[in-house]
């Protein structure tokens, strides 16, 4: 057969749906001008949408959703009056202990754009029991959890994926970041990387940006991989419509 190019659908929109621009919350944006700075390369970068995703981690920041949502609000109003044409959704990334569980319970916690999704990151040395468990525990409540950047626990790399296979049976909605999928973070990661998305099991794309320098907002070099590796429906639904689907924007296509 010959070699056919794959059909190419454009992306009218892409959404980074973690990203720790928020300026001197957590381990982010350090300032109000380096937050500027991430949203112009957010821009330059083609992404229309970035869920504000701080951290909520003991020693890391705790921040409630009131003054999250507060943070988005006034950053939304600078980025119009600057005319960037871009959107901020508030968002949190939950790092797993039990007493998340109460936090959830009581509200305490931010959904994905006050959404029953869930940003949720683990211990690098979590086991595969203790992360099934939990997503387990946070599906039982009635959230949607989406796993924070899969590639960073070798625990659910092995057995041929075997656990994530399972948690999003379960439910659970699995995030990757950008720079694993471009090699930046090395080339085990992005060997894995490209296992997981030639399997399908990979559901969303992030950019877990956390600076305007070496962990700042970027997409392109990831999506010219993502079209390397994948079918162009895939590579549509993992940067933006699996995102805007989940965020409740009305139509996604
Ligand atoms: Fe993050």
């Amino acid at each position: 057969m010959l070699f056919q190019k794959k059909e190419k659908i454009s992306l009218p929109e892409i959404i980074d749906i973690h990203s720790h621009v928020l300026p001197g919350i957590d381990d982010g944006s350090r300032h109000h001008d380096m937050t500027m700075h991430m949203l112009e390369i957010a821009v330059s970068e083609g992404i229309t949408t970035i869920v504000a995703t701080p951290h909520h981690m003991p020693g890391k920041g705790y921040t409630p959703p009131d003054k999250i949502r507060e943070m988005v609000t006034q950053l939304q109003i600078e980025a119009d009056n600057a005319d960037m044409g871009i959107r901020i959704l508030p968002g949190n990334e939950l790092f797993y202990r039990e007493d998340l569980l109460d936090l959830l319970e009581e509200g305490q916690v931010m959904g994905m754009n006050g959404t029953d999704y869930v940003l949720v990151e683990f211990d690098v040395m979590a086991d595969r029991p203790y992360i099934r468990n939990a997503m387990r525990n946070i599906l039982s409540l009635g959230y949607k959890p989406i796993l924070a950047h899969v590639e960073r626990y070798p625990a659910i790399l092995g057995k041929d994926y075997e656990t994530i296979r399972i948690l999003r049976k379960l439910g659970v909605l699995i995030q990757a970041n950008a720079a694993s999928i471009t090699g930046e973070v090395g080339k085990d990661t992005q060997k894995h990387m490209k296992k997981l998305l030639k399997e399908g099991l990979i559901d969303l794309v992030g950019t877990d940006a956390h600076t305007d320098r070496n962990r700042a907002p970027r997409m392109q070099e990831c999506i010219k991989v993502l079209e390397k590796w994948c079918e162009p429906e895939y590579v549509q639904a993992l940067v933006w419509k699996n995102a805007s689907e989940l965020l409740g924007d009305e139509k996604s296509i």
